[in-house]
């Protein structure tokens, strides 16, 4: 469906329309350009669904795990570029510009997280989603000042969802205030979890998936972060886990929740910062419930440091 300029950003989140949000000017601005980015890159991934052979047209990263398409290519370029426009002097890291693997990301993040002006970027994320035509997947671009993320925005094209959140002023879908679900049991929660590229990242979360899958309600595997995190800072999922994600990754998302009235923790339940890997994400009311479970399981890769003893 095509939409005008005007009809896409009615409501968005930006302070137009009927959006409940009052930013400032340079709030606005940078929700702009975030959103205007985004918006320049969705119709190339919704044009590129289902015209994908997964078994030919993608090229392998780390392994057969681990997917790049040329959408995914595209999308970070008008990305890049749009974002580049408005602010030229802006530092940009973006996941198509890093070499796989994680200690080039942990390098790359160790180089820009005290950027005055950081743009972080997952053009794509739930590539293998999108390759193999599965209309779930989220564009992720998340603004950070000296290591701080001061603004979020995941934009789902397929559904046409558009959140976002602005340090301190709230958490919106299409311009209207979103707060995660109030359920205080896991055994009444819906728990997402990932399916990470690293087979010893795997290995974490399914040790975690089958100690926790018994005692919610039900899991999900949805194949992008990007999703995880937007639908529990809107009330769909009640938590999420994964055992190693990268900035880009958890950036915007974990914005979203803290300002939905959630939480975002390592698994030791410190505070989300940019450089947190082990991830656990609730509406804040469970997180200990899942904590205290999730360090039973021993939900960290080898090389993760291992800081307290698990009871
Ligand atoms: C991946 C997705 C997936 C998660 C992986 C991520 P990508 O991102 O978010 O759900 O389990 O750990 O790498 O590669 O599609 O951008
Ligand atoms: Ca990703
Ligand atoms: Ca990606």
């Amino acid at each position: 469906m095509y939409l005008s300029f005007s009809e896409r950003f009615r409501g968005s989140g930006s302070g137009s329309g009927n959006s409940e949000v009052r930013l400032t000017s340079d709030e606005q601005q940078i929700g702009n350009a975030a959103r205007l980015a985004a918006w320049a890159a969705g119709p190339i991934m919704t044009a590129g669904l289902g015209n994908i052979d997964p078994s030919e047209e993608v090229e392998s990263k780390i392994g057969s795990r681990d997917i790049v398409t040329e959408v995914d290519k595209k999308c970070q370029e008008v990305i890049r570029d749009t974002l580049h426009s408005m602010y030229p002097s802006h530092k940009f890291l973006g996941e198509e510009d890093i070499e796989p693997g994680i200690s080039a990301s942990k390098d790359a993040l160790q180089r820009f997280k005290n950027e005055p002006h950081l743009w972080i970027v997952d053009p794509v994320d739930g590539t293998t989603n999108f390759a193999h035509g599965m209309p779930l997947c989220g564009i992720i671009i998340a603004y950070a000042e000296y290591g701080v993320v001061k603004h979020g925005l995941i934009y789902d094209p397929f559904r046409n969802e558009s959140f976002a959140a602005w340090e301190g002023k709230g958490a919106y879908l299409n311009g209207k205030r979103i707060r995660c679900c109030r359920t205080k049991r896991l055994d009444s929660s819906l728990v997402g979890t990932g399916s990470p590229p690293n087979i010893e990242s795997l290995k974490a979360g399914l040790r975690a998936s089958e100690l926790i899958s018994p005692k919610c309600r039900s899991m999900r595997i949805v194949g992008s972060a990007a999703i995880n995190l937007c639908w529990i800072a809107v009330g769909r999922l009640t938590a999420y886990f994964e055992a190693d994600l990268n900035a880009w990754d958890l950036a915007a998302g974990a914005l979203l929740i803290k300002e939905a009235g959630g939480k975002v923790t390592d698994v030791w339940g410190k505070d989300y910062e940019l450089s947190t890997r082990n991830t656990v994400a609730s509406n804040g009311l469970i997180h200990d419930e899942l904590l205290k479970l999730l360090q039973q399981s021993r939900m960290w890769i080898e090389d993760f440091p291992v800081e307290k003893e698990v009871e």
